[in-house]
């Protein structure tokens, strides 16, 4: 089938992939031209486990191109699928300009019917602007050509998006045309063979169920977390209570990890987005206000037992960060809790050395060069010179350090573990002062 992407980011460039990986013929439209240029020339721009080896398969056999041409994208697909970014407004709100965008140009191009897929994020009611934006093209153009819109959210989680996307837990497609819903399933067929994964749905129930699995995760990690300042405060330990509340089926072990905040591209502009849609529709979203306002605070809790520790004082201090990305294998730093702490520690006048594995170029994309940020080549080379560490994404190569070389080499064995890695037993015994989250002295060994 002829597949056209708008967006070649995390969800554009992998959906496009997988798609190319099945067999169809996917043409992948950004208006970033660098972006195009660098796949173009075998590049993959982010980094997503096991990606570049199927972008390289599936362009080299000519299944996967990319353009910034938008009329030959129109001009490609029976399917136009709609990937690109919906970051908040001023508000807080979605902004849709590069839906809309992206919908102007379906409706300026098209000569023939299209099926028009809305796969970002976007706010319930969207499928009908995205409608009404081609319309009006058409109107403009005297054309009375059919197309049809439909929702169909993405899932996909970055870190573990090829697998995600080739063998997705559910394939929700929204519209209110069998025909359409039809066409969906052939193109999805490839994904849904060990048994039917499609939920077909009304549009504005698909895009409603996107925004509700994110806030429910939100929320989980939120609700965690305010646990755990409360454990801190009670003398208990949130990771046994973890486990404790984990074995209730009804609740589970998945996403209940307290830490030291959500970020990326998607939990906090998405809670926003969801609230601000709520109070449009005159529903103060209590729970979704507090998910985000916890989560705001949280991100804030390492920085505030690091200046406690120090009584304040972090003029001249020089810290060890080990992972900066919002969450392990990935590159992303949007909204990263990394992001809060550094800006801090630099407004105190303290230095970081950070190490992460895939994360330190886009870091210093967003940073630039300066005096108070050096990045380092292993997680050791991190540590030298330094006053503590202080963990902040949990890469798995973080997970068992060398604590003794940790020890030597740091100024003093202190750790602020913002990720609950390591044991505070074990490394109390081992001379460590360390903090996690949560963890308020346990008598239990
Ligand atoms: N990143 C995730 O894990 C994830 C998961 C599920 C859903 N989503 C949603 O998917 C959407 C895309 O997210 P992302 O992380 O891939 O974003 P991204 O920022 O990585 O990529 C968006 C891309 O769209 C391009 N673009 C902007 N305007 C365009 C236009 N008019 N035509 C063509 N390309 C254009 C940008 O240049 C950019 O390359 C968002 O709505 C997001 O909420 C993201």
């Amino acid at each position: 089938m002829k597949v056209t992407i708008y967006g070649s980011g995390y969800v554009g460039l992998v959906t496009g992939t997988c798609l190319a990986e099945v067999g169809n013929d996917v043409l992948c439209v950004d208006v970033d031209k660098n972006k195009i240029d660098r796949l173009n020339n075998g590049e993959i721009p982010i980094y997503e486990p096991g990606l570049e080896p199927m972008v390289t398969k599936n362009h080299q056999s000519g299944r996967l191109r990319f353009t910034t041409d938008a009329a030959e994208g129109v001009a490609h697909g029976l399917f136009q699928m709609i990937a690109v970014g919906t970051p908040p407004d001023e508000d807080g709100s979605a902004d849709l300009q590069y839906v809309l965008a992206v919908a102007s140009t379906i409706g300026q191009h098209m000569n023939d019917y299209r099926v028009v897929i809305d796969k970002s994020t976007v706010p319930v009611g969207t499928a009908d602007k995205v409608r009404n934006a081609i319309q009006n093209e058409l109107k403009a153009r005297q054309s009375n050509l059919e197309f049809d819109v439909v929702s169909n959210p993405e899932f996909l989680k970055e870190g573990a998006a090829i697998e995600d996307f080739m063998k997705p837990d559910r394939i929700v497609i929204g519209t209110d045309n069998p025909r359409t819903a039809e066409l969906m399933r052939a193109l999805y067929s490839p994904f849904n063979r060990s048994h039917d994964r499609v939920i077909a749905m009304d549009v504005r129930s698909a895009e409603l169920t996107k925004y509700a699995s994110n806030a429910m995760l939100a929320t989980k990690i939120s609700f965690m977390n305010e646990l755990a300042n409360l454990a801190e405060r009670l003398g208990a330990d949130i990771e046994h209570v973890r486990i404790g509340m984990g074995s209730d089926p009804r609740i589970g072990y998945h996403f209940i990890y307290p830490g030291c905040g959500y970020g990326g591209s998607c939990f906090p502009k998405d809670v926003q987005a969801l609230e601000r849609t709520a109070k449009e529709a005159d529903y103060f979203a209590e729970l979704l206000a507090a998910v985000e306002s916890v989560n705001n605070r949280q991100k804030h809790v390492l920085f505030n037992k690091i200046s406690q520790h120090y009584k304040g004082d972090l003029k001249g201090k020089t810290f060890a960060i080990w992972g900066l990305s919002f969450k392990p294998n990935t590159d992303d730093m949007r909204e990263a809790p990394s992001r809060v702490l550094m800006e801090a520690l630099w407004e105190q006048g303290a230095s970081v050395r950070a190490f992460d594995p895939e994360a330190m170029e886009e870091t210093q994309r967003i940073y630039g060069n300066r005096d108070d940020l050096a990045f380092c080549s292993s997680p050791e080379e991190a540590l030298k010179g330094c006053d503590a560490l202080v963990t902040c994404t949990e890469w798995s190569m973080f997970r068992s350090p060398d604590f003794n070389k940790l020890k030597s080499t740091l100024n003093h064995p202190v750790i602020f573990d913002g990720r609950n890695m390591y044991d505070p037993d074990f490394l109390a015994d081992e001379g460590f002062t360390y903090y996690g989250i949560g963890r308020g002295e346990s008598n239990f060994k």
